[in-house]
């Protein structure tokens, strides 16, 4: 159950010129989260009324030996850009956990994840757990490479695979269907996406063009939850899967694939 959580900021730094490490001294979420898990952080001093809504950030790593979560987040937006300001020792409001857990079967010996943007934290997350079980690689796209997660927040035998270019749907098409040689949807288990919507549509024709089977279950890929309630309460993270409504916030955020495709 969902609840607020008033954490001490542990560390918090710069590991792109982007993207920010947010590390929260929490030890019952340490303990409780699981990959694709996200919180509600408040993003504002008292009074600030225009930044109301509490932003979505998922876990990107727990450390319980230490008691802590990270984030991983770019401040592109005023809300972000206050939690950017925020010191080591401060306390944030966070609200927790959100979101049904990635399923990452023990069974699984190759996973691939393709992301940009913010759900690469999730996919981090992921990557550090199956580690343990699996072969895992990470495909990451973004604008330039400020975007992309530096490699040291991932186990050692993560394969890691970058792309950049304003097109990130061009960009997954050449990773995942190369002109030469094989692609890594060929031999993935388990396929997991944190795309924008135009890329995911162009991951739905390679996953049929390049896989002689897709099954229910093979792929998991993320909708965006935009900041609002979590809770189901106001609607604002509404969207239509196969003719029916759809809250993500408490239905996924991770659906089928297949469910999604357009
Ligand atoms: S965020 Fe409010 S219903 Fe989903």
């Amino acid at each position: 159950m969902a609840r607020q959580h008033l954490v001490t900021i542990a560390d918090h730094r710069p590991v792109t010129a982007r993207l920010r490490w947010l590390a929260l001294q929490a030890g019952d979420l340490a303990r409780d989260v699981r990959p694709g898990n996200y919180l509600l952080l408040r993003c504002d001093d008292p009074g600030d009324g225009y930044r109301l809504l509490r932003r979505p950030l998922f876990i990107a790593a727990t450390m319980p030996e230490l008691g802590q979560v990270a984030l991983l987040y770019e401040a592109h937006e005023p809300g972000l850009a206050w939690l950017a300001r925020r010191s080591v020792g401060e306390t944030l409001d966070a609200f927790g956990v959100f979101g049904r857990p990635l399923s990452l079967d023990s069974r699984l010996h190759n996973l691939l994840l393709v992301g940009a943007g913010a759900g690469l934290a999730a996919l981090i997350f992921a990557a550090r757990v199956a580690a343990s079980h699996a072969a895992v690689t990470l495909l990451a796209v973004a604008s330039d490479p400020d975007g992309l997660p530096p490699s040291f927040l991932l186990p050692g035998a993560t394969e890691y695979l970058t792309g950049t270019g304003a097109d990130l749907a061009a960009s997954v098409t050449a990773m995942l269907q190369p002109a030469a040689g094989v692609s890594p949807l060929a031999w993935a288990d388990a396929l997991v996406a944190a795309l924008p919507p135009d890329a995911l549509t162009v991951l739905s024709q390679v996953v049929r063009t390049v896989r002689f089977r897709w099954s229910r279950g093979f792929a998991l890929a993320l909708i965006d939850i935009p900041p609002g309630c979590g809770v189901g309460a106001c609607g604002v993270c509404a969207v239509e899967l196969r003719g029916a409504a759809c809250l993500p916030c408490v239905e996924g955020p991770w659906f089928d694939l297949r469910d999604i495709e357009r």
